[in-house]
């Protein structure tokens, strides 16, 4: 297991670090057109009008497109299916595709988008979810099938979780603390924008090419619109320069749409997103309003919590009730909770749909449950480490959801970790020192720690499956096709390890090809921190499968099994000059997980991942500023296959949950969101990044993972954002309910 957990450089460095990557605007193709998309600049409106003459006839417009032109569903298909491709009657929000034009080159493009004309009678717009739930508000449209609308005309879904009787666990608390937090808007900012090339193949068939994090989906997605068969659609992922969950729907769309233009104009269409498009029109992190109320006996044992929890979903559902089933499976944290009441909604409003983000609708929740967590040590006086350490979830225990836990389970041991590597008592004795000596200044220390439900669960069981393609070339190197993607992850890195070591050949006698849809079967979503793990599992059957011929070839050759990695070339050729088939295809899927939407309860999860963070950041009490000085992060993914890549998620996780409690805010008002691309949109640079993190990795093994790897992607930020909140409310003193935690906030919190 020599390449296991070894810091392995990622294969795919080299040419991301030297500009070598193509990314889907690197990428032309004969003939290739541009395509600009005409949207709705207001939040709610019927459409009177759609005048494009004078967009046509712009001398290098090529064709344009409205709802009359879909040759299939006008829908961009998600979960619901509510969201047209083109809006053709209504629009419901600032920003969504209303028609489409292609034009030979893309200045003109963007000239000719200037000519269209769409006249709109406005109609009321409803923009803050709350609101939106009251009898009477405008109505966005809700669809038929969606799990709340006998309630309000605006509810998407609504879930709940009961286990045993909340009243009593209240009755029997010696203490109860109650609070309500508030999160906003967090825009990916991915580096790359969104953007997808249609081209028109033969025989009526089509090949997107895009940035992507869910290519099966995509494939699903243009088929519909155009109504193809799936086979018609073939779809392969361009290098992607980040995507935080941002490219799991989206993509969706963008390729709906060159699609569209690409099958009108029987050419190839590309179409990429500008920065401030990209930021003012697609999904973001669900704004949020969560109530708590907890209680814990005199030692810290939880008793009963009880939450509600609002989600504004946007104009359409999309990806809103699963991200809100994550919310609701999380609320409770990493902790025994006996007594469990919680109630979450989506709600419909007249703005951008949101969709997943890193942690998937955990994040806003975590913030509560951890700012709870503090409120309750504060008033029994006891420690913030140790009121975690006292719930904290342990192997036989039961989850809030009654989920038995049957092993890997490393919470405590992240928050005893996190104990000894933060020094904890130390710090605490610093701070207070520093405190007493600056008097403009404040040093606050925070902690949080959370669980993550790796993979899609049983909200889509069906998606929690892979496939690998593995074959041996006549010269033993080794050529292998996955369907979940690399976007930054590490996947790659991962995957290659896997595959290599298990077939005991180097790095670089393995290509891990392009992710394409004709290449493995349809896979599932690279979403859910679930792409190593489940890809792993595909690529370790492949390997098997192939290993036993292998075996076999080389009993025929007399070739000792030790000798096999050395003689590969030669066991190789053989299968080549005898022919045998060279080529296995690999299959996984997750263990059975089953949940009950009625009562909330069941094994929703086949598997949870942990952290611990411990942060300490620096207030400046005149101007409200906010430094992280250090954060301490301690993971429990089970194995670590690559130490390198790891490192870099927990710490890429540590200032993209800075950004979320921190920096980042988008403004909204009757439905405008006010933002102009990363102008106003402020996301944390490396100086803002603590200057040298601890990052350290607990391994409480999952037996069926990859060499016992669970799921770690998505975590680092869950755990990073709360543990920086905490540690300014510690260091002002004061409460902190709402993200972001900007200058003028903690002036006001510093003030009240
Ligand atoms: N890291 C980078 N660099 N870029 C990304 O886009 N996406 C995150 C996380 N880390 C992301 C990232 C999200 S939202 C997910 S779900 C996981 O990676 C997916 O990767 P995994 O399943 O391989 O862990
Ligand atoms: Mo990640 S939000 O599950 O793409």
């Amino acid at each position: 297991m020599t390449l296991i957990g070894a810091g392995v450089p990622r294969p795919d460095a080299a040419d991301k670090v030297r500009g070598e990557a193509r990314f889907v605007d690197d990428l032309a193709f004969p003939g290739m057109l541009h395509a600009r998309v005409i949207r709705s600049p207001i939040p709610h409106g019927r459409i009177l009008r759609v005048d494009l003459s004078r967009v046509a006839t712009h001398p290098r417009v090529h064709c344009t497109v409205t709802p009359d032109d879909v040759p299939g569903e006008n829908v961009v298909h998600v979960i619901y299916d509510d969201q047209p491709a083109l809006a053709s009657d209504v629009v419901r929000y600032v920003g969504e595709p209303v028609a489409l034009l292609a034009a030979e080159d893309r200045e003109s493009a963007r000239e000719a988008e200037t000519l269209a004309r769409v006249d709109y009678e406005a109609l009321p717009a409803v923009s803050d979810p709350l609101e939106a739930l009251r009898p009477g508000a405008p109505v966005v449209a809700v669809p038929a099938a969606a799990e709340g609308r006998d309630e309000s005309p605006n509810l998407f879904n609504r879930m709940r979780l009961v286990k045993g009787d909340v009243k009593r666990g209240f009755a029997e608390a010696d203490v109860i603390v109650e609070g309500e937090y508030r999160t906003g808007y967090q825009e990916h900012a991915y580096l790359e924008t969104q953007g997808a090339i249609a081209v028109p193949e033969e025989q009526g068939a089509i090949t997107i090419y895009g940035s992507l994090q869910c290519p099966f989906y995509v494939q699903g997605a243009v088929a519909k619109v155009l109504g193809l068969p799936l086979a018609k659609v073939r779809v392969v992922q361009t290098a992607t320069g980040g995507a935080f969950g941002g490219k799991e729907d989206v993509p969706s769309q963008v390729a709906s749409l060159a699609a569209l233009l690409a099958w009108k104009a029987r050419r190839a269409v590309k179409l990429v997103y500008d920065r401030e498009e990209d930021v003012l029109t697609t999904s973001k992190r669900h704004p949020s309003v969560v109530r708590y109320k907890s209680g814990a006996k005199k030692d810290g044992t939880l008793t009963a919590i009880e939450v509600d929890f609002v989600y504004n979903a946007g104009a359409y559902q999309t990806l809103s009730s699963a991200v809100l089933w994550r919310g609701l499976l999380t609320a409770a944290g990493p902790y025994r909770v006996p007594n469990v009441g919680i109630d979450g909604r989506s709600v419909a409003t007249h703005t951008v749909p949101n969709g997943a983000f890193r942690g998937f609708g955990s994040p806003q929740v975590i913030f509560a449950h951890e700012s709870q967590m503090d409120s309750l040590a504060e008033r029994l006086g006891m420690d913030r480490l140790e009121i975690r350490r006292r719930n904290a979830l342990r192997v036989g225990d039961e989850t809030a959801c009654g989920q038995k836990l049957k092993e890997s389970v490393g919470v405590l041991e992240t928050i005893e970790r996190a104990r000894e590597l933060s020094r904890w008592e130390d710090r605490l004795r610093a701070v207070a020192a520093f405190n007493a000596s600056h008097p403009h200044r404040r040093r606050g220390v925070g902690v949080s720690s959370v669980l993550y439900g790796v993979g899609l669960g049983a909200k889509s069981p069906f998606l929690d499956k892979a496939g690998a393609y593995l074959k041996l070339e006549a010269d033993g190197s080794v050529t292998l096709a996955v369907g979940t993607v690399e976007m930054g992850q590490g996947l790659t890195a991962a995957l290659s390890q896997i595959a290599c070591d298990a077939l005991g050949i180097r790095i670089d006698r393995l290509q891990l090809t392009p992710v394409d849809t004709t290449r493995v079967p349809d896979s599932g979503p690279t979403v859910a921190s679930r792409g190593t793990l489940m890809s792993g599992l595909a690529v370790l059957d492949a390997v098997k499968k192939l290993r036993a011929r292998i075996l076999d070839a080389s009993n025929g050759l007399g070739i000792p099994e030790e000798e096999i990695p050395a003689r590969l070339n030669e066991i190789a050729r053989s299968f080549f000059l005898r022919n045998l088939d060279p080529a296995v295809e690999g299959w996984a899927h997750a263990e059975p997980v089953d949940w009950d939407p009625e009562t909330g309860l069941g094994n929703p999860y086949f598997v949870y991942s942990y952290a611990t963070h411990v942060a300490e950041v620096e207030v400046d009490l005149t101007t409200g500023e906010i430094s992280l000085e250090d954060c301490v992060a301690v993971h429990d993914s089970g194995k670590i296959l690559n130490q390198g890549t790891a490192s870099g998620q927990v710490e890429g996780g540590i200032v993209q949950g800075l950004g979320f409690a921190v920096t980042e805010e988008i403004a909204e008002k009757d439905g405008r969101l006010k933002v102009k691309g990363f102008t106003t949109y402020r996301i944390p640079t490396i100086r803002d990044a603590p200057p040298s993190p601890t990052v350290e990795f607990v391994e409480a093994l999952y037996s069926p993972g990859p060499f016992g790897a669970k799921g770690l992607g998505e975590v680092p930020l869950m755990a990073a954002h709360a543990a920086i909140a905490r540690a300014i409310a510690h260091a002002i003193g004061k409460a902190v309910s709402a993200y972001p935690l900007s200058p003028e906030r903690v002036r006001q919190a510093l003030a009240s």
